[in-house]
């Protein structure tokens, strides 16, 4: 799915658009899958309500809230913790392709291990939990012996530009080597044709 990038600045000034926000919560640990596989990292992402992954995030109207509040409040929907987004925390803005007329804005939050599991313990409390949002997952980074991993995980459906939300986050964040990434990308390619 093409989508142009744009600045936030443009994209605000746009007539007639609607905005939505999503944000990527990640950060670092050293737990070991199987004890010897580093997992590195962890990063959130949720199974929709639609069937297809996504970020967590939502509508936003600039009329009535900022970007980064409107975020905070779809987290506190979604994930039922109360996080503060600042405007560093801003990654990206691209016009979607589909559907018309709607920007999407994408937010990274880099947050220790500890906090990234309350998030996870506060999400199935949520108040969309089961609703909007049937779960949280962790996107597995790493790439087994079978080629499983991050190529698997890239071969599901994704809403919007998420797919490539993701892919851009990993590459800008350093969360997987280009070396890596190219393999899983080239691997779930194929398995999607
Ligand atoms: P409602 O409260 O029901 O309106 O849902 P919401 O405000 O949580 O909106 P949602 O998260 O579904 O996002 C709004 C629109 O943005 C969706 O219809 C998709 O087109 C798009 N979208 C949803 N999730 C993502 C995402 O992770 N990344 C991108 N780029 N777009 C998304
Ligand atoms: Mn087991
Ligand atoms: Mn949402
Ligand atoms: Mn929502
Ligand atoms: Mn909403
Ligand atoms: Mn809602």
């Amino acid at each position: 799915m093409e989508s142009k990038e744009i600045t936030k600045e443009q994209a605000l000034s746009l007539k007639g658009y609607k905005h939505a926000c999503h944000i990527m919560l990640y950060g670092d640990t050293d737990a070991k899958l199987f004890g010897k596989i580093p997992t590195k990292h962890i990063v959130l992402m949720q199974m929709r309500f639609d069937g297809l992954l996504g970020f967590p995030g939502g509508l936003v109207n600039p009329g009535q809230e900022s970007l980064e509040s409107g975020l905070s409040r779809e987290i506190g929907e979604e994930l039922g913790v109360a996080l503060c987004v600042s405007p560093e925390d801003h990654l990206s803005t691209q016009l979607a392709s589909s559907p018309p007329n709607l920007v999407c804005h994408f937010f990274v939050k880099k947050m220790t291990e500890e906090e990234l599991r309350e998030v996870e313990k506060a999400a199935v409390v949520a108040s969309d939990h089961g609703l909007e949002v049937m779960g949280l997952v962790r996107v597995p980074l790493f790439t087994l012996r079978n080629g499983g991993g991050l190529s698997s995980f890239l071969s599901h459906s994704f809403i919007g530009n998420s797919r490539s939300q993701l892919l851009s986050a990993l590459r800008t964040l350093g969360l997987v080597s280009h070396h890596d990434l190219e393999a899983a990308v080239t691997r779930a390619d194929k398995s999607l044709h």
